[in-house]
């Protein structure tokens, strides 16, 4: 099929990397084209933080991130830092207001990020084309050829804003990494990541009874630890802390909870047994844990003297111990039918961190989730998405 369209800048991706993206080169006087498979640009953006988008982090910085190269995000996220998005927000009148720790939710609707973003391309002069299937991409003497069910197109630039391998149902599919390897790019191990875990079959019967339980914990796991809420699932263990940890979670690691933080519980079961010795400490725990929680702690740890006033202070210490570190070994996560991101992909130490133009194939660039830096929970994905978006588009 001949070449039919020429564009500066082809963007695959209409989503929150490809679409900032595309907006910054299109400023810059560039034509820009973005080629979405989707109906619609930027759906994990109007399903992301409930429908209210946790659109970044006020404390987002190098440290919330995960990556075989944990330098890579400095640049880019110094040069279009989450201040810079909040000013962007603002001047479109968008109201926000922080949840917690930091996080920026919309006040009303995801929606209005996304029509922030398509507005922005359509002054820019983005040309947007949706439901379009990429059959392939190559690179000539010309320039990158990109072809799609609906015609070729020949562009100066390429960049790969694909996203990850989560939520299959929303569009995501792997073609990022593909294209990086067709370029002769390495990609890391991807895996599913901020996804909750199963049980394993030893816990599923007795511990998937919680469902519907949740508390502050303190969960940690291979040197990372979360203070967040934690939440008991038929399935498994989820909530804001088991999907922060799950990150650096692999298979047989155990994850250790502190169901209790911040509670001096020795302290408190010592003064208990003198307030009312006829009390089980189980019963006494009820004060300070779910009750469910509780009762079922109660029969993990076996038989346990009737009253706490029976209690030696070691026995006492041993169930400190056992609600200190609460330690689960998962059968495995949900994977990616419902994580929030994929850990892993395009290896940073082949692209320049300024521009993230490939260190192998000028005039390719790849940005967002596709490349191997992944966020913490809280906005920092989104964050990586706008930061590195802009990076490119300066630069593409
Ligand atoms: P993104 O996935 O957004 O975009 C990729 C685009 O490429 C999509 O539009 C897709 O259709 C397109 N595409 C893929 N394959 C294609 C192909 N073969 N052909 C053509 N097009 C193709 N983060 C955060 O910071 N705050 C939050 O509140 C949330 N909430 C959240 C909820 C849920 C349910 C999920 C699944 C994820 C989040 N995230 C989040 C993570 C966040 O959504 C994610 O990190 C960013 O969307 C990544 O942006 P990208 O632009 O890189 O990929």
């Amino acid at each position: 099929m001949p070449l039919l369209n020429t564009t500066d800048v082809m963007v695959l991706g209409a989503g929150a990397a490809g679409m900032i993206c595309a907006v910054e080169a299109g400023r810059r006087g560039r034509s820009v084209t973005v080629i979405d498979h989707a109906r619609a640009p930027g759906e994990k953006i109007r399903i992301s933080g409930g429908g209210r988008c946790n659109f970044t982090n006020l404390y987002c910085g190098p440290a919330n991130f995960l990556s075989g190269n944990r330098h890579f995000a400095i640049s880019a996220l110094r040069s279009f830092t989450q201040h810079d998005f909040i000013d962007r927000v603002k001047a479109h009148g968008i109201a926000f207001h922080e949840k917690t720790l930091g996080q920026l939710f919309c006040d009303g609707s995801a929606r209005e990020i996304v029509a922030m973003l398509t507005g922005e391309m359509a002054e820019a002069g983005v040309r947007l084309e949706l439901a379009t299937q990429i059959t392939g991409v190559n690179r000539s003497e010309a320039g990158f050829e990109i072809r799609t069910e609906s015609g070729d197109w020949l562009a100066d630039r390429l960049v790969v804003a694909t996203g990850g391998k989560s939520v299959p149902k929303m569009g995501a599919t792997g073609i990022g990494y593909d294209i990086a390897r067709q370029f002769g790019h390495p990609v890391t191990e991807t895996r599913a990541g901020l996804v909750p875990f199963t049980w394993a079959s030893n816990m599923h019967e007795s511990w998937g009874a919680l469902s519907g339980v949740s508390l502050e914990v303190h969960a940690a796991c291979n040197g990372a630890g979360f203070d967040e809420a934690m939440l008991f699932t038929h399935r498994g263990l989820s909530g804001p802390a088991m999907l922060q940890v799950s990150s650096y979670w692999r298979e047989g690691d155990t994850v250790t909870i502190d169901l209790a933080p911040g509670i001096d519980v020795g302290a408190y079961l010592k003064a208990e047994r003198g307030a009312r010795p006829k009390a089980s400490v189980w019963t006494v725990l009820t004060d300070l844990l779910p009750k469910r929680l509780a009762l079922q702690l109660d029969t993990r740890t076996g038989p346990v003297p009737p009253r706490i006033a029976d209690m030696s202070n070691a026995d006492l210490d041993e169930v400190v111990a056992a609600i200190r570190a609460f330690e689960v070994v998962p059968g495995g996560t949900e994977g990616y039918r419902t994580a929030e991101v994929t850990l892993g992909g395009v290896d940073t130490d082949a692209i320049h961190q300024k521009t993230m133009e490939s260190r192998l194939v000028p005039g390719l660039h790849f940005v967002g989730e596709v490349l191997d830096v992944t966020g913490h929970l809280g906005g920092h994905n989104f964050q990586w998405a706008w930061s590195s978006g802009v990076a490119a588009g300066r630069a593409a």
